[in-house]
């Protein structure tokens, strides 16, 4: 029997990000998020080398941290982003506002934007998992639809150990596992609880299943398979373990169509 305080503890001094963007920024700054967006640059500048003109779609952009990393390494012609919330669009104009690239921004479902042109990239940053399971497959079927043959999707997710599907008690301890693990190498690493503290606001929706949607690796991989997309390249930043028998952590994909 699964002693249920543990859950309590893991998530008690929580701060809630969702109604301050600042703090998503913060969060965006941990080491295993910073590793994320810093290996998935070196990726993006391997398949579009020489400093080759490019298109961005965002999607789900939050405060425009992903874009900022790819403005700041990638020759962008013009980039997009979609948020449903408005004040990740404020803020993403804030933080985006010093580049002179040709940026757009819309307050709109990611699952169903069209843009008129198609993408030579598209950046999927910590969104899958903001996204209905029942939309799951929908929501990387449109970003399919705005990228162009020969671009790609550049996915950074993190990943829940595996679960029993439709088993609360499962992937409950699932959620748990991630977050104690995850805590565990932050503190090693100097987090301050500050950051960790935004963190178990995180902990607190995955364990209500709102707002934090996250899945395992292998759902995920059913889902692009369902979505007709192809896997490029995948890389773990987090956990840090040369056997890779986990399955769980913090993923860099590189995606195409199939
Ligand atoms: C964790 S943030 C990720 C931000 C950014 N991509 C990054 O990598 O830093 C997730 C964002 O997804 C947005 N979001 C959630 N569901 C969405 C949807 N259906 N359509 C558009 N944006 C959505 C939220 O408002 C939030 O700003």
């Amino acid at each position: 029997m699964i002693d249920a305080s543990k859950y309590e503890k893991l998530v008690e001094g929580r701060l809630d990000y969702k109604t301050d963007p600042s703090l998503l920024d913060i969060a965006q700054e941990t080491r295993n998020e910073r590793l994320l967006f810093e290996r998935s640059i070196e990726i993006a500048k391997n398949v579009f080398p020489h400093n080759q003109p490019i298109t961005v779609l965002d999607l789900c952009s939050g405060s425009g941290l992903f874009t900022k990393h790819i403005l700041n390494s990638l020759n962008v012609l013009k980039a997009v982003c979609v948020d449903n919330d408005r004040k990740f669009v404020v803020k993403s104009k804030q933080n985006l506002s010093f580049y002179n690239a040709d940026i757009t921004y819309f307050c709109q479902d990611a699952t169903y934007f069209k843009a008129p042109e198609k993408f030579d990239l598209i950046l999927l940053g910590s969104a899958y998992h903001h996204i209905e399971d029942r939309l799951k497959v929908k929501f990387l079927k449109n970003a399919k639809s705005n990228l162009k043959e020969d671009g790609f999707i550049l996915v950074n997710e993190n990943f829940l150990p595996e679960y029993k599907e439709g088993n609360i008690e499962s992937y409950k301890e699932s959620v748990y596992i991630f977050y104690n693990e995850l805590f565990i190498w932050l503190k090693s690493n100097n987090t301050p609880d500050s950051v960790i503290n935004i963190l178990r606001q995180t902990a607190w929706f995955g364990f209500q299943r709102e707002y934090e949607l996250k899945v395992s690796y292998e759902l995920f991989m059913k889902s692009i398979k369902d979505s007709k997309l192809k896997m490029v390249s995948e890389e773990r930043v987090w956990p840090l373990v040369k056997n890779n028998k986990l399955s769980f952590g913090s993923y860099i994909l590189l995606l195409k169509k199939d």
